[in-house]
């Protein structure tokens, strides 16, 4: 025992020493998300453990989601959603719909709401958007994320004045060469725009998510790596990362090209989950479901690895079917309180306590702001 604890500890320093250089490089990292033997992969936890519970405590923050629309204007190749997936019964949730499931999220005592769409543009769309956003900022105290895809800095505005203060936009990864590889190559799928959209969001003043998946074809280990140090340097303050998934409607399904092997992507998503909490700190980490798809325990294993959000499902059952972005998709048949119920045992089985009725705001936006210069 005496000499596991040893062993546990000098991996633990080796880790502190790689990810506190100030030269790290992706190639430090790399290794560390190839640590698979059980001592490695527990130090790893063990650590990132430690750094959340000075940090951030051990408390997981409910945000409802709301998948409103799935209409979306976008092809990239990974997506169940994707424009050309005519198999896609395409919907949008009614304001009444939508209000129901803000009152769900505010009788429950969750701090925060995340408004979910595909992509659109359409002047109708974002009114939409901005009066449901007014709409429940008017009734309940709830913390407002918005996940709507790219848009033009007046619409960000729009919307921030609106009453949201989050944003949330994966840049998927952080290679434009891998970006290219994963979407059509034309005006609509471009990497610069959508770096230029996390700037614009921050100027504006939200609270900014970003993140990546993890397995995707072609990706290499050396990428993810970089998106490690992507997020770190964009100072990115919620964090969303999932593996990636299969959807069989998508030019990705079956592609006989590279990719992490779908039965090693959760551990590698674990180990990122871990590399950013020791890393950046003070960040917001989602755990998210396409971590459950892959393991029944995957979210519960995120808060493990240092994951201090989750997204409990608040969209109307008879919609959920509609809304795959990748098959398998946990919680189809189930109903707000059924996934409420079941979150609520699985925190505590992994003894984290729930932050019932705080927004649960990301420290790290408060200390970024604090120290800009602007
Ligand atoms: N597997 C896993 N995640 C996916 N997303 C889209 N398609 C897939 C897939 N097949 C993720 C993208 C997007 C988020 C809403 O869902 O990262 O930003
Ligand atoms: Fe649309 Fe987002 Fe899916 Fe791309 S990932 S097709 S933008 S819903
Ligand atoms: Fe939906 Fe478990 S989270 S049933």
């Amino acid at each position: 025992m005496y000499i596991y604890i040893m062993k546990s500890e000098r991996i633990q320093q080796d880790i502190m020493k790689i990810l506190s250089s100030p030269f790290l490089k992706k190639e430090d990292i790399v290794p560390i998300l190839k640590m698979e033997t059980k001592e490695e992969m527990e130090a790893l936890q063990s650590l990132a453990m430690k750094v959340k519970q000075k940090e951030v405590g051990r408390v997981v923050y409910f945000r409802g989601l709301v998948e409103f629309s799935n209409v979306c204007r976008k092809n990239c190749f990974y997506c169940g959603l994707r424009k050309d997936n005519k198999a896609v019964n395409r919907f949008r949730l009614n304001e009444e719909e939508i209000l129901h499931a803000a009152a769900f999220a505010y009788q429950n005592r969750y701090g925060s709401l995340v408004l979910q769409s595909g992509e659109n543009q359409s002047e109708e769309h974002i009114d939409f958007v901005c009066r449901i956003v007014q709409q429940i900022k008017s009734k309940f105290d709830l913390g407002i994320t918005l996940s709507c895809g790219e848009q033009t800095e007046e619409t960000y505005r729009r919307f921030f004045e609106s009453g949201a203060h989050r944003y949330l936009l994966r840049i998927e990864t952080s290679s434009p060469q891998l970006y290219r590889k994963w979407h059509p190559d034309d005006r609509m799928h471009r990497f610069e725009t959508r770096l230029n959209c996390l700037g614009v969001l921050k100027k504006i003043g939200f609270q900014v998510g970003s993140g990546s998946m993890v397995g995707v074809p072609f990706q290499t280990y050396e990428d993810i790596a970089g998106d490690i140090l992507f997020l770190r340097d964009m100072e990115i303050d919620m964090m969303g990362i999932g593996p990636f998934i299969e959807h069989s409607n998508t030019p990705f399904h079956q592609l006989n090209a590279y990719s992490i092997p779908q039965a090693e992507r959760l551990d590698v998503t674990l180990r990122m989950i871990a590399v950013l909490r020791i890393l950046l700190k003070d960040v917001n980490i989602a755990s998210t479901t396409a971590m459950q798809v892959l393991d029944r325990f995957g979210r519960e294993k995120g808060f493990l690895f240092g994951a201090n959000v989750i997204m409990p499902n608040l969209t109307p059952s008879i919609y959920r079917k509609d809304y795959q972005l990748y098959e398998n998709k946990p919680c189809l048949d189930e109903d707000a309180t059924q996934c409420n119920n079941c979150l609520e045992v699985r925190i505590a089985s992994v003894g984290e306590t729930i932050g019932y009725g705080e927004w649960g705001d990301p420290l790290h936006f408060f200390r970024r702001v604090n120290s800009s210069p602007l």
